[in-house]
């Protein structure tokens, strides 16, 4: 069973400054709560226990969100009566029991990010979800769960993009089925247009084994000298290790961007 959830965020948000200079990008609102907590509510319905958050010193505001207790307690000895308050401090109680944090303090990409993490998962599987990928009207997490109890492999969302933005994304080499849930056969950490394999993007939802640190203690940085999950997933796949595409049937909101950000907000408010 998968009980254990990776989310690296120590990510810079450069696609989203000025504003990410001060405030993390997963603490921006949308429609009244930080797109974290969709992240954080995706997991929990999903049955997942254990969170673990990849942070650096620059975003320690995400800490804070979450053990600001002498903040509530304060406002709460003044505000008794005040119900909409004592249910979203009991809310980020209750997720403050669920998490633990580590740091990766230099931007060295997400392959990096998983690897600080080593020490902490326990099962041989675990997820990771990407919080600028926000995926709502079905729960993708829990599907991708139900998948690996049928397959007992490794499972990455996967969506059909536009071939002109293969290189904005992961993409996947797939067998020729037209099914939902394919066998990858390759992935490839932003192609050109003509190198891409397919135009199926990996999107940030992972079901992973957790054999690949071993693969990231030894993975070269590859484009823009960052640390790829992609490439070690690749060189899992070289190894005969049995990895699933699942094209996921919720709407997914590019939130790390100012213009997807944007849109989730008129996307979120129609649910
Ligand atoms: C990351 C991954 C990429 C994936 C994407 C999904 O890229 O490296 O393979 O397709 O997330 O959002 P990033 O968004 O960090 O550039």
């Amino acid at each position: 069973m998968i009980k254990q959830a990776i989310i690296p965020l120590a990510g810079q948000g450069t696609r989203l400054l000025p504003i990410t200079s001060v405030i993390p990008k997963e603490l921006l609102p949308i429609n009244g709560k930080p797109g974290l907590e969709y992240i954080l509510e995706e997991c929990v319905q999903a049955g997942i226990k254990d969170i673990i958050f990849i942070i650096s010193s620059k975003k320690k505001m995400i800490k804070k969100y979450f053990y600001n207790d002498a903040f509530f307690k304060k406002i709460l000895k003044n505000k008794k009566k005040n119900k909409k308050l004592k249910v979203e401090y009991s809310k980020i109680k209750k997720y403050k029991k669920m998490i633990r944090f580590v740091y990766q303090n230099s931007p060295k990409g997400t392959g990096d990010a998983v690897l600080k993490c080593k020490n902490l998962i326990n099962s041989k599987y675990f997820l990771m979800l990407l919080p600028d990928d926000l995926i709502i009207n079905n729960n993708c997490s829990l599907s991708m769960i139900n998948l690996h109890k049928k397959y007992k492999s490794s499972i990455i969302a996967a969506m059909k993009v536009n071939k002109k933005n293969v290189s904005r994304w992961g993409i996947l080499d797939r067998d020729r089925t037209n099914k939902k849930n394919f066998f990858i056969k390759d992935v490839i950490e932003k192609p050109s247009i003509k190198s891409a394999p397919s135009n199926h993007a990996i999107i940030g939802r992972y079901i992973l084994p957790s054999k690949i640190f071993k693969i990231l203690e030894k993975q070269k940085p590859g484009q823009n000298e960052e640390i790829h999950i992609t490439d070690s997933i690749r060189t899992l796949i070289k190894q005969k290790n049995k990895f699933f595409g699942h094209v996921f049937a919720g709407k997914y909101l590019d939130c790390g961007t100012m213009k997807g950000y944007i849109n989730s907000f008129v996307k979120i408010s129609k649910i």
